[in-house]
C-alpha cells in the first residue's frame, strides 16, 4: 500500500493530538504533534532567559535547540525530547501555553519548525497536527483535515484536561489562553492559522471521540485506495 501525509490543522484544543495520535497508530504511521515542538522552543527561551523580540538572541539560540521525539511505550505516544532531556510534562504547563503562540510566531522559528517538520514527512507515512502543517509545511499533503469544535466545547475540554495539572486553574483563565493563542495564530506574518483550499472540514462538536476517528480513517482509507490504484 502507498503511504500518504495526513494534515490536521485548527485552533487550540479542538482536539487535534488526540485525532491524530489515534489516526497514526490504526494506519501505523507516525505521529508528530507539531506544537509540542513550539512549546519546547518557548520552554528554551524561558529557561535561558531569550527574548523572542530579539531576533539575533533568537537566531543564536535556535543553534543550541535540538529536538527529537522518543516512543513512549507506557502512553503509546512519542515524547519531546529538548537537547535530550524529555520535556513532555514541563512543556504543557500554563506557562508555556500562556508565552507559546508569541514564540512561534517569530520568523525565525517559524522557519526552524517548518523545515524540521518537513524533513520528518519524507518518507511519508505520517500524521502531523498543528496549525500550518495543510498549507505551509506538507502544501502537497494527500490529505487534509481542518478540525474546528465550538469555542463554549473546546473551553469545557481544555479545562478539564488542565485542572487535573493545575488545581487553581479557572475556566475564565482558559477561555482567555485560547482567545489570546487563537487571535495570535490567526493574524500572525509568517504561517498563519488558515484552512487550506484543499482540506475537508471536521466539526467534532458533538462527535463521540470514536465517530470521530473512524470517518477520518475513510478519508484516510480513500486516499490511500487511490494512491495504489494509480
Ligand atoms: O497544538 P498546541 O496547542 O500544543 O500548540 C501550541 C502553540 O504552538 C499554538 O498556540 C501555536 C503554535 N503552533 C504553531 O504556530 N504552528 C504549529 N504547526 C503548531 C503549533
Amino acid at each position: 500500500m502507498e503511504k500518504i501525509i495526513i494534515t490536521l490543522d485548527g485552533y487550540s484544543s479542538c482536539g487535534k493530538s488526540t485525532l491524530a495520535k489515534q489516526m497514526a497508530r490504526a494506519l501505523n504511521y507516525i505521529f508528530i504533534d507539531s506544537g509540542a515542538m513550539y512549546r519546547a522552543i518557548t520552554l528554551y527561551f524561558i529557561e535561558n532567559g531569550i527574548d523572542y523580540l530579539d531576533d539575533a538572541a533568537v537566531k543564536a539560540a535556535l543553534t543550541k535547540i535540538h529536538l527529537a521525539f522518543d516512543y513512549n511505550a507506557s502512553t503509546g505516544s512519542s515524547d519531546i525530547l529538548l537537547n535530550g532531556r524529555n520535556v513532555e510534562n514541563d512543556i504543557r504547563e500554563m506557562r508555556i501555553s500562556q508565552l507559546v503562540s508569541d514564540v512561534a510566531a517569530n520568523q525565525y522559528v517559524r522557519e526552524f519548525g517548518v523545515a524540521q517538520q518537513q524533513q520528518m514527512g519524507l518518507q511519508k507515512g505520517i500524521v502531523m497536527d498543528g496549525r500550518d502543517i495543510g498549507t505551509t509545511v506538507f502544501p502537497q499533503a494527500e490529505l487534509k483535515i481542518f478540525v474546528t469544535a465550538d469555542p463554549s466545547i473546546r473551553v469545557a475540554r481544555r479545562y478539564l484536561e488542565l485542572s487535573a495539572k493545575n488545581p487553581g486553574i479557572t475556566k475564565e483563565e482558559v477561555q482567555a489562553n485560547l482567545a489570546m493563542r487563537d487571535e495570535i495564530d490567526s493574524n500572525r506574518t509568517f504561517s498563519p492559522l488558515r484552512k487550506a483550499a484543499d482540506a475537508i472540514v471536521l466539526d467534532n462538536s458533538h462527535l463521540t471521540r470514536e465517530e470521530q476517528l473512524t470517518t477520518a480513517l475513510q478519508w484516510a482509507n480513500e486516499k490511500i485506495t487511490a494512491m495504489s490504484v494509480r
